[in-house]
């Protein structure tokens, strides 16, 4: 893939979050994702790729647009897989709290895990910790090894969990070893992406959220050099055939970051839909002017860019149109 193709790839994460940003705080988190998806979808046509949806909105009967199977892009330009999250955090945007992104991940065609939608158990960590835990390991032993690798002390590791019942054994866990933990309300593709971006105050992100969210996380971890171990969850029989369908006999294995990513040539991108842990959310300004921030990065090379853009809206006409 070119190096430009990843400031064409924020473009596109850029238009999403615009429109999404529109029904921010409005309690509609359909009509937010409605916006997003068909903004994503509509700046995709511009973009030099013949792009494959792995990751999207659903399958093709569930889904009118950024559909799993769907082609998008100009169709001249590499193949690739495209894993799209238009708007990441629909109940954030819905009730205009912290940390929605739109997000995407691009590889050359193959190497990204065509995840299907059921819950994974995921650990994420940044680089001084990646290759170092076990996502087997008991919990504890997690958290102690992680400590000695930073050189902390227990007490002042900080954990990132999504705040859920599910969640309440590794919650008390812990309790009892007395760290910090930062509960998250949605949106764990920033939660597993927080211990790696720099200067976070996040050592480890543990718990279990989606299985699109957590391969979109590791394509971003690739980049910032940290590690995502992660599990599925098969809910049902159903769920354990697809994860058979998928290509995992084992629907238990570990997945690591070689199963989920296959190449180092990835690229990903996000922009802040409301204000998050290292981005800042849209804001509309006067003068008919949008403010927005992206991160985009490429796993190649591990040049992280963050991008502030002023938007001119009269010159965003697929806005309007949608
Ligand atoms: P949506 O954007 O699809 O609403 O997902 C938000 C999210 O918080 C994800 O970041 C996370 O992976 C998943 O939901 C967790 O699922 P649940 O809300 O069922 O715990």
């Amino acid at each position: 893939m070119e190096r430009e193709l990843a400031l064409e790839i924020v473009r596109v994460t850029e238009l999403a979050a615009l429109a999404a940003a529109r029904w921010m705080g409005r309690g509609d988190k359909n009509q937010a994702d409605g916006a997003a998806t068909a903004a994503m979808r509509a700046m995709f046509d511009s973009v030099s790729i013949q792009g494959t949806v792995v990751i999207g909105e659903g399958e093709m009967d569930e889904a009118p647009m950024l559909y799993i199977g769907e082609r998008v892009g100009s169709m001249q330009g590499p193949e690739v897989d495209v894993a799209v999250d238009p708007l990441e955090g629909t109940e954030l945007v819905a009730k205009g709290l912290n940390n929605a992104l739109a997000v995407i991940a691009v590889a050359n065609k193959g190497n990204l895990l065509h995840a299907p939608d059921m819950y994974m158990q995921k650990l994420a960590v940044g680089p001084q910790l990646a290759g170092k835990l076990r996502l087997d390991d008991p919990l504890e032993e997690t958290l102690r090894k992680a400590a000695h690798h930073l050189g902390k002390d227990l007490h002042n590791l900080t954990v990132m969990v999504l705040d859920r019942e599910r969640h309440q054994s590794i919650i008390r866990t812990l309790r009892e070893v007395g760290v910090r933990i930062k509960f998250l309300s949605d949106g764990d593709v920033a939660g597993a992406m927080a211990p790696a971006m720099p200067e976070s105050g996040i050592d480890l992100y543990v718990g279990s959220g989606g299985a699109p969210e957590g391969v979109l996380a590791a394509a971003a971890l690739i980049c910032l050099g940290g590690e995502l171990q992660g599990r599925l969850l098969p809910a049902s029989d159903d769920e354990r055939q697809r994860c058979i369908e998928m290509g995992l006999s084992d629907p238990n294995k570990i997945l690591t970051m070689q199963d989920m990513i296959g190449s180092e040539d990835v690229i990903f991108a996000a922009t802040g839909i409301t204000p998050g842990e290292f981005l800042g959310g849209v804001k509309y300004l006067t003068d008919q002017r949008a403010e927005t921030h992206s991160i985009v990065m490429r796993a190649k090379t591990k040049t992280i860019r963050f991008i502030q853009t002023l938007h001119y809206l009269p010159n965003k006409p697929l806005l309007e149109a949608l």
